[in-house]
C-alpha cells in the first residue's frame, strides 16, 4: 500500500478522491499497490462527509510522516503550494500537481532538487487538464526536434468563444457559467487576459526546448477586446475565433506569444470547441501531430493527477529524467512573426479606403451583415512590425485580430 496526502480540497482534489473511489480497484491493479489517502490538507473542515477523518490544518503532519510517499499539490497559486512542494521533495516524497503557477516559475528548480533526491516532480495535469502532453513531449516525442507548438490552452475562453460564436450568448453570463462548471481560475481575469495561457505555453516550451522559458517574457493578449461584431465579421469570413498559444523555433531563435486569432477550417485547430484543449506539435522528424481533450474541469484534470500519481508509485526510488534546465531561453521578440490582419475602422468613407489601400497596398474587405458605418478589411501576409508602424497611421481603428495564414 502507497501512502499519499492531498494539499487542497477544491476542485481538483475532490476530483482526485472521486477518481480513487471510482476507479481504486484498476488503478491499484495497474500501479501494482493500493493507493491510500491517509490525509488531506485543507483550511475547512468537512463535517459529515467520507473525508472528515482525513482531514488535518498543519502541513507538517504530512511532511513529517515518513509513510507518506508522494504529495499531491492542488492548491493552486504560487505560495504556499511552492514552500509545501519543495520541503516534501526535500522529505524524499514524490509531488505530483495540477498548479501551472508553481510549475511555471519554479518547474526547472522542483525538477532538479527531485533528481537529487531521487523522487519525482510530476504535473502533466498542469497543462491541457486531462489531455496527456506533457509525458508525450518528455518520451514520445524525444526523438524530435521540437519546431513548433501551438495550441487552444484556455478551457474558459475557449468555452465562452465558442458559445459566442454558436449561440449568440454574452460575454458575462458565459464567464459565469464556466465558473460554475469548474472551468475559470479563481480570478477570471487569469483565464480572459491569456495569463493561465501564457504560463500554459511557457511550460510546454521550457520542456520542448529543455529550457527556461519564463512567461514574462512572452507577449499575451487575453479575449476581454472580442465583441459580437468581430465574431460576426469572422464567421462571414468562414473564420473562427481562438485564443491561441504558439511558441515556434525560426533557426536559431525562439519566439512566443498568446493572442486570439482568426482559423479557418483548413486548420486543425478549427474544430476544437466548447471547454476543450487542442494542442498541435511539429517536430522535425515526426511532422504535425495533435492531442485533443478535455481542457479543464474536475474529473480530466483528476484523472491526469492520478495517472502521475502512479507513475510516482511505480518509480519510488528512481527518477524519471525530465530536459528543463534553468539556464533562461532568452525569446526573441515577435516583431518578425508574420500573420495577416483583420482591421475594423470606424469610419466607412471612400477615402479611409484609399488610405488603407496606399498604407497596405492590397487588402481584402470584408462584410459582416447588419454591420454599419465601418470598414474590415484582411492585410496580405506581414510582420508585426510592419503593422504596428503602418496602423497607427490609421485613426478610428476599434479592433484588430491576427488571421492565422
Ligand atoms: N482555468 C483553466 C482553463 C483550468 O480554463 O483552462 C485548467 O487549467
Amino acid at each position: 500500500m502507497i501512502n499519499i496526502a492531498i494539499l487542497g480540497y477544491g476542485t481538483i482534489g475532490s476530483g482526485v478522491v472521486e477518481v480513487l473511489g471510482l476507479n481504486g480497484d484498476s488503478i491499484s491493479k495497474k500501479c501494482g499497490h493500493e493507493i491510500n489517502i491517509k490525509y488531506i490538507l485543507d483550511l475547512k473542515d468537512f463535517p459529515g462527509t467520507p473525508i472528515e477523518n482525513k482531514i488535518v490544518h498543519d502541513f507538517n503532519v504530512i511532511a513529517n510522516d515518513p509513510e507518506i510517499k508522494i504529495v499531491v499539490e492542488v492548491m493552486g497559486g504560487v505560495e504556499p503550494a511552492y514552500s509545501f512542494v519543495k520541503e516534501a521533495i526535500l522529505r524524499g516524497k514524490s509531488v505530483c500537481t495540477s498548479n501551472k503557477e508553481l510549475v511555471a516559475k519554479h518547474g526547472a528548480e522542483l525538477l532538479a532538487l527531485s533528481k537529487e533526491q531521487k523522487v519525482n516532480f510530476l504535473f502533466e495535469a498542469s497543462v491541457g487538464g486531462g489531455i496527456p502532453i506533457i509525458r508525450p513531449l518528455n518520451q514520445s516525442l524525444t526523438a524530435d526536434e521540437i519546431e513548433e507548438i501551438t495550441g487552444i490552452l484556455n478551457g474558459t475562453t475557449n468555452y465562452i468563444l465558442s458559445k459566442m460564436t454558436d449561440e449568440g450568448a454574452d460575454f458575462d453570463a458565459t464567464l459565469k457559467e464556466a465558473q460554475a462548471k469548474g472551468y475559470a481560475e479563481r480570478h477570471p481575469e487569469a483565464d480572459v487576459e491569456g495569463y493561465d495561457a501564457c504560463r500554459k505555453i511557457a511550460i510546454l516550451s521550457s520542456l520542448a526546448f529543455g529550457m527556461q522559458v519564463d512567461f514574462e517574457d512572452i507577449y499575451t493578449e487575453g479575449i476581454s477586446k472580442i465583441t459580437q461584431t468581430d465574431i460576426k465579421y469572422a464567421k462571414a469570413m468562414g473564420a473562427r475565433i481562438k485564443l491561441l498559444g504558439t511558441s515556434k523555433r525560426e533557426g536559431n531563435h525562439v519566439y512566443a506569444m498568446v493572442t486570439p486569432m482568426m482559423i479557418f477550417q483548413n486548420h486543425p485547430l478549427y474544430s476544437v470547441n466548447d471547454v476543450f484543449n487542442g494542442i498541435f506539435v511539429r517536430g522535425n522528424v515526426i511532422g504535425d501531430v495533435m492531442f485533443y481533450g478535455s481542457g479543464a474541469g474536475k474529473l480530466p484534470t483528476a484523472s491526469a493527477v492520478v495517472a502521475d500519481v502512479v507513475d510516482a508509485a511505480k518509480h519510488l526510488g528512481t527518477n524519471i529524467m525530465t530536459i528543463w534546465s534553468s539556464k533562461k531561453l532568452e525569446l526573441s521578440s515577435i516583431t518578425h512573426a508574420k500573420h495577416k490582419f483583420f482591421v475594423r475602422i470606424a469610419d466607412s468613407d471612400a477615402k479611409v479606403k484609399d488610405k488603407v489601400k496606399e498604407i497596405f497596398g492590397d487588402v481584402e474587405e470584408v462584410v459582416a451583415e447588419g454591420v454599419e458605418n465601418e470598414y474590415a478589411f484582411i492585410t496580405q501576409p506581414i510582420d508585426e512590425d510592419t503593422f504596428a508602424k503602418n496602423s497607427s497611421k490609421i485613426d478610428h481603428i476599434v479592433s484588430k485580430i491576427r488571421v492565422r495564414v
